[in-house]
């Protein structure tokens, strides 16, 4: 039984901290999209100059130029055999149907939606700025990122809770905290309980 997990949650919930912690703990692949944008920004290929400006403004990447990275990523070896969690994508209907059919013959098994309040984030993020200074900290890029995730991202809520894969976690509290509620999640939604182990998988 392998996980193959979606990570959904507002832009600092924290689903790059537990994407880790978790894709270590299971075994399995982290792939963040934006992870991999700002890679490919930072070695100057033709991906990272075409999405720079659209990222450092709290745009949205258009769906076909991820939908192809992302499809490339999960074609790999480590992704098809040990299994995956996906942080970042999708963030649109069109890349959730993109991905259900990519995933068609061995789909998503669990989603997780890292709840945590706008304000919440917004403070996480002002934090971060000042720590890290990521361009699409900046309080006018934070409030296009928040605004694109109600109007593109929040319906994919409901997308998969009529597939029957949804999980909502609480993200307030430490990150100790949210990931033990995470993995206990994931055991409800699956039946793994940790690393190759245990459990009736369900699904
Ligand atoms: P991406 O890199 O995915 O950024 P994001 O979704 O905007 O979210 P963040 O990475 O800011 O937050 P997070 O939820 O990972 O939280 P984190 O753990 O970092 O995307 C960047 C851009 O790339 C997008 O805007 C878009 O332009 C483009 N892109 C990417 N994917 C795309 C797609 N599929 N389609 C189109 N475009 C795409 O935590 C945040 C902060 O909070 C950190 O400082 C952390 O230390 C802190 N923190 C974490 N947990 C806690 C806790 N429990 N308590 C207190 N602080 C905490
Ligand atoms: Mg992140």
């Amino acid at each position: 039984m392998t996980i193959r997990l979606v990570l959904l949650g507002r832009q600092g919930s924290g689903k790059g901290t537990q994407g880790a912690r978790l894709a270590s703990h299971y075994g399995i692949a982290h792939i963040s999209t934006g992870e991999m944008l700002r890679n490919a920004i930072k070695h100057g290929t033709p991906v990272g100059k075409v999405v720079k400006d659209i990222i450092d403004n709290g745009g949205l990447v258009a769906d076909d130029l991820i939908g192809s990275l992302v499809k490339g990523r999960l074609g790999e070896s480590d992704a098809r055999t040990r299994g995956y969690l996906l942080d970042g994508f999708p963030r649109t209907l069109p890349q959730a149907q993109l991905l259900d059919d990519i995933a068609r013959a061995r789909p998503v098994n669990v989603v997780v939606d890292l709840e945590v309040p706008r304000e919440m984030v917004i403070a996480r993020l002002s934090a971060r700025l000042a720590a890290e200074h990521r361009a699409d900290d900046s309080p006018e890029a934070v409030e296009r990122r928040l605004a694109l995730y109600e109007e593109q991202t929040a319906p994919l809520i409901a997308h998969y809770r009529k597939q029957g894969v949804l999980a909502v976690v609480d993200g307030v509290g430490t990150p100790d905290e949210v990931f033990a509620r995470l993995v206990s999640a994931i055991h409800a939604t699956t039946g793994v309980a940790s690393r190759g182990g245990g459990g009736q998988p369900r699904r």
